[in-house]
C-alpha cells in the first residue's frame, strides 16, 4: 500500500516523464526514437489525417497533452528527420497504470515494425517509473491493430459499447501486465 502512495506522490511532485533520444535499427534502417515536442505537432496531425481522413485530434489537443509533462508521455519515431509515427500515454500514478491515448504510423511506413517499437518503448518507460499495467481502447473493427497488441501481450479485458462519439462503434479495452522491477514496499 505504501508503494502505491509513493508512486502517487511522486506523480504529484517531481516526476517529469521523458526518455533519452535513442537510435534504433528496424530491418537495417536507422530510425530515431525521442520525446515529442510542440514542433512535431503538425506532423502528428498529418499522420492522423493520412490514417483517419479528418484528424480526430486537433493541433490544440496535442499541444495540451504535451504540456502535461507529469502524467503524459508522447514519443515519436523519425526517419531522415521526418516524423513517421507517434505514441502517447497517460500515467495513473495511484493505480500504476499507463494508458495508450493514441498511436499512429504514416501509412507509407506501416508493417515495418515502427508501431511495435513505439509500444515497446512505452513498456520500458512505464516499467521504469513503476507502472504495472498498460491499457488501451481499440475499435472492434480495427483487427490489424488488435493483432499487433495481442502479439505484444495485450488481452481483451472489457467490451465498451458505443464507445466512439462519432459513429458509436464499440471498443475493446485491452490490457497487459508489465513486469515491474520495483517492489511494493
Ligand atoms: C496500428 C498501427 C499503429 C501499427 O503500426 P505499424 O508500424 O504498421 O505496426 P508494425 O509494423 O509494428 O506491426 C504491424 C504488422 O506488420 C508486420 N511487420 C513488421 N515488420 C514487417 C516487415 N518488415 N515486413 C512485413 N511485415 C512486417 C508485423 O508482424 C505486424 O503484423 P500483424 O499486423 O499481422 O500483426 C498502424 O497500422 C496505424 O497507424 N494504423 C492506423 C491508426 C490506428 O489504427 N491506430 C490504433 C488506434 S487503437
Amino acid at each position: 500500500m505504501f508503494g502505491k502512495f509513493k508512486h502517487w506522490f511522486n506523480g504529484k511532485t517531481n516526476h517529469q516523464l521523458k526518455i533519452n533520444p535513442q537510435l534504433i535499427n528496424i530491418h537495417g534502417h536507422q530510425y530515431l526514437l525521442r520525446c515529442a515536442t510542440n514542433q512535431d505537432v503538425s506532423s502528428m496531425v498529418e499522420i492522423e489525417r493520412q490514417n483517419f481522413g479528418t484528424p480526430p485530434w486537433s493541433a490544440n489537443a496535442f499541444e495540451l497533452e504535451l504540456s502535461r509533462f507529469r502524467d503524459r508521455l508522447y514519443l515519436v519515431i523519425t526517419y531522415d528527420s521526418q516524423v513517421v509515427g507517434y505514441i502517447g500515454a497517460s500515467f495513473n500514478w495511484y493505480h500504476r497504470e499507463s494508458h495508450i491515448t493514441n498511436i499512429a504510423v504514416l501509412p507509407a511506413y506501416h508493417s515495418q515494425g515502427v508501431g511495435e517499437h513505439l509500444i515497446r518503448a512505452l513498456f520500458q518507460a512505464s516499467t521504469r517509473v513503476g507502472m504495472t499495467t498498460m491499457s488501451l481502447e481499440v475499435r472492434v473493427s480495427n483487427t490489424r491493430a488488435q493483432q499487433l497488441y495481442q502479439r505484444l501481450g495485450f488481452h481483451q479485458s472489457k467490451l465498451k459499447r458505443r464507445y466512439y462519439i462519432d459513429d458509436h462503434e464499440d471498443a475493446w479495452e485491452m490490457k497487459v501486465n508489465l513486469r515491474s522491477e520495483e517492489e511494493d514496499n
